[in-house]
């Protein structure tokens, strides 16, 4: 590809230093994804500008019209504190008739919400475990249908927040005491779901209207018989991953024709929810191989070396390779501005 002029847009606090040298891991761990993406990026001799955003546009506006970037790389994961406007930054790059990567807004809006997500996915029968939503300042009532065990989450935080072992309950005491506590932690409406227990599939899928799935990816404790669920700890305790043995690779044993199911439901989850540029699947499998979506991750994570990453580079698009794919993504999205007169 020829040299772009991108312009990285990352959180005010995730500016990445031009070397990870001397910084302690924990710090790395904070700005890791931005610097893998920017650093690669300048080494395929790209021109990178980056820009850190905290609550104010009129940087972004001014970058955009003075710079004038072929191309946004979007790592933006929220806007203000709050997760959900991430949806709102890409309907302004689209405003400004600005080539971005990764997802589109109406594509972040649905699926980072994931009680709307389920009513898409449930109208496509894409199966997705049953739910309940309990608003923040309602009574807790459970809907006979919804049966023990429950997972109780929140509807829009990511990151496994709020989830650790004690996010299963069994019973309508239990449901009420964990609703509050998602609701304390998290201010936003808590969901509760049957509990799959079982594997934990993860699937990248890449693409806008043609897709492409990376290899199925599972999470497992490998020295520990813990409950298997990704909670805070797991996914960003070091101390904590080493003593449960957490890895994750690729996928043994299932049947081809499970495989292909799993990359069929991921390819149509993606589609149901209008997502573009690249995204991760989480699912679940249960005793008797049944596989249910919990969720679909838009623009996840891309740290080097991250299950996103990772998968990719298993099924042949090595790091570089991935960021470039993601770039032309970008640039070949079929906004609505691009087809107008003006
Ligand atoms: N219904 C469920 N059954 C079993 N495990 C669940 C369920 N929902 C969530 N989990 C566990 O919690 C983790 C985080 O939940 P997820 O819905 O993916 O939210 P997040 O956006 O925080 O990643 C999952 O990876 C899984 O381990
Ligand atoms: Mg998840």
């Amino acid at each position: 590809m020829k040299r772009l002029r991108v312009l990285a847009l990352v959180n005010e606090a995730l500016v990445p230093p031009d070397s990870m040298e001397g910084r302690p891991e924990q710090e790395i761990d904070e700005w890791k994804t931005e610097f893998d993406v920017v650093q690669t990026l300048r080494e395929m001799g790209h021109q990178v500008d980056v820009l850190g955003l905290s609550n104010d546009l009129s940087p972004l506006r001014r970058a955009i019209i003075d710079d004038r970037p072929q191309i946004a790389f979007n790592l933006l994961e929220e806007f203000g504190g709050i997760v959900t406007y991430d949806s709102a930054i890409v309907s302004y790059l689209e405003l400004m008739r600005q080539h971005y990567t990764g997802c589109n807004p109406r594509g972040l809006m649905l699926s980072k919400d994931k009680a709307l997500s389920k009513k898409i996915l449930s109208f496509h029968r894409i199966p997705s475990p049953r739910f309940a939503v309990f608003p923040i300042g309602r009574k807790v009532v459970r809907p006979s249908r919804l049966r023990f065990p429950i997972f109780v989450k929140s509807v829009t935080e990511d990151a496994s927040m709020a989830i650790s072992q004690a996010s299963v309950v069994r019973s309508d005491q239990e449901l009420e005491a964990r609703v509050a506590f998602v609701h304390d932690i998290t201010r936003t409406d808590a969901l509760a779901e049957e509990y799959i227990e079982g594997r934990e599939f993860y699937v990248g899928v890449i693409g806008n209207k043609r897709l492409q799935t990376m290899p199925i990816w599972e999470l497992k404790f490998t020295k520990s018989d813990a409950p298997l669920i990704a909670t805070r700890k797991v996914k960003w305790d070091r101390d904590y991953q080493k003593r449960l043995g957490v890895e994750t690779n690729t996928a043994e044993g299932l049947s081809p024709k499970q495989e292909r199911e799993i990359v069929r439901l991921c390819k149509r989850a993606f589609q149901a929810l209008d997502l573009s540029g690249y995204a991760r699947m989480d699912l679940r499998m249960n005793e008797e191989g049944r596989v249910y979506l919990l969720e679909a991750n838009a623009n996840p994570n891309l740290a080097y070396g991250e299950d996103f990453a990772e998968s990719a580079e298993v099924g042949g698009l090595a790091y570089e390779a991935l960021l470039d794919k993601i770039i032309r993504l970008g640039l070949a999205y079929d906004a609505p501005w691009k087809g107008s007169p003006v």
